[in-house]
């Protein structure tokens, strides 16, 4: 795939508005191919696994697949993804932490054979496979600098990996490495780095015990960038190289794997909408749109995430502190309160880009207003 090819221009985006329904979000495998590409040359030995939860769709997994890539699974549903695009397994890891039997099964059926573990209980789940699963140790890492902390859920302490690695050799399970999530949206490369610096001295101090692993998982948590306040992806992936370069000359025989989720779905994806309902409140215009944070604006609740509402076409009026609002009756349905918009008109279209990440993925039916539909623009 070129990613030479033409980003959709905003008249594009016009033409795709007049023609089929909004809401819609479009799909621009471009973007992903670029961001994917970006990876690959920054840190040419890590194997970055799409974390298929950010943007579950069949799009972005032949986009990734076609470019050879890896990806990560937490479900049953994403395998089946991967399965109809006919997704080589040995490209896969699973890594959901809490997996019930016949999830693992499932996982074997397909052809997975790596599994994020981080606990005895989910050690014990695996006695009795054996050489068919490598088991990797996630190990919790603390900061508040995230815009999600991943690690007040899932991860081992630190103080507890000597013990899990013990327990799973007592069963006759490999455990293949560690592996972490620092948290997702990260402002600066400095937990990351601090995270594979700390593996580093592990594997060192494992390799003098005997013990040797064949792989280290540096998680998802690369930036996207939604505004110009937020880290660019070249500089943070040259930072977190230095330790990279590190450790991969320490151990030249150990995979180095990664999950990255956000930086690639957020670019695919942009949001066209539609001007519903509008009227002046306290001194604001309010703009009641058709799709809202029960929908495609989901991140605003779960993520932590302020999406930019432009006009999709552009304007030089005047421009005033507006409120958007989304569809539902809910009153929490407020995409953005301090959105800055020229006057607009029952009717105009709004466009938001940056979409990609943990949007559709976490956007419901409820209302029965109908969510977003998806369109591919460009192959
Ligand atoms: C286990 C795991 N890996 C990877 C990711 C992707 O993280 P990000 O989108 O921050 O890159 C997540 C996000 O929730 C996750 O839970």
């Amino acid at each position: 795939m070129s990613i030479t090819a033409l980003l959709a221009p905003t008249s594009i985006f016009l033409d795709l508005a007049k023609i089929s329904e909004t809401p819609l979000l479009v799909y621009q495998p471009v973007e992903v191919a670029a961001q994917y590409q970006l990876l690959t040359k920054a840190l040419p030995y890590v194997e970055h696994h799409f974390a298929i939860k950010s943007l579950p769709s069949a799009a972005a997994i032949k986009t990734i697949r076609d470019l050879d890539g890896y990806f990560d699974i937490a479900t049953n549903g994403e395998i089946d993804l991967l399965r109809d695009a006919q997704v080589n397994p040995e490209h896969c890891i699973h890594t959901h932490p809490i997996k019930r039997l016949q999830d693992i099964n499932y996982a074997l059926d397909y052809g997975v054979k790596h599994f994020i573990v981080e606990n005895p209980a989910e050690i014990l789940k695996f006695r009795g496979f054996g050489e068919r699963v490598v088991l990797i140790l996630r190990v919790a890492f603390e900061n508040n600098l995230a815009a999600c902390n991943l690690s007040a859920k899932f991860g081992c302490a630190q103080a507890d990996c000597r013990d899990l690695i013990q327990l799973a050799q007592s069963l006759n399970l490999t455990i293949g490495g560690i592996s972490f999530h620092v948290g997702s949206q990260m402002p600066s490369s400095k937990v990351h780095q601090e995270a594979i610096n700390w593996a580093n001295n592990l594997y060192l101090e494992l390799q003098e015990e005997g013990i040797f692993f064949s792989l280290l998982d540096i998680g998802g948590g690369f930036p996207a960038r939604y505004t110009s306040q937020d880290i660019d992806l070249v500089t943070f992936l040259a930072e977190i190289k230095l330790p990279l370069d590190r450790f991969h000359h320490n151990f030249p025989d150990c995979r180095i794997l990664s999950e990255p989720g956000r930086c690639l779905a957020a670019p695919a994806l942009s949001l066209i909408t539609q001007i519903v309902g509008k009227k002046y409140k306290n001194g604001q215009t309010w703009y009641y749109i058709d799709d809202g944070v029960y929908g495609s604006f989901s991140g605003v609740i779960y993520d932590h995430q302020r999406h930019i509402v432009a006009p999709l076409i552009n304007s030089t009026a005047h421009c005033y502190s507006s409120v958007i609002a989304g569809p539902t009756c809910d009153s929490i349905d407020i995409i953005d309160d301090q959105a800055i918009l020229p006057d607009m008109e029952i009717g105009d279209y709004l466009i938001t880009h940056n979409i990609g990440a943990y949007s559709m993925a976490t956007a419901t039916d409820f209302n029965f207003v109908p969510r977003a539909k998806l369109l591919v623009f460009g192959q």
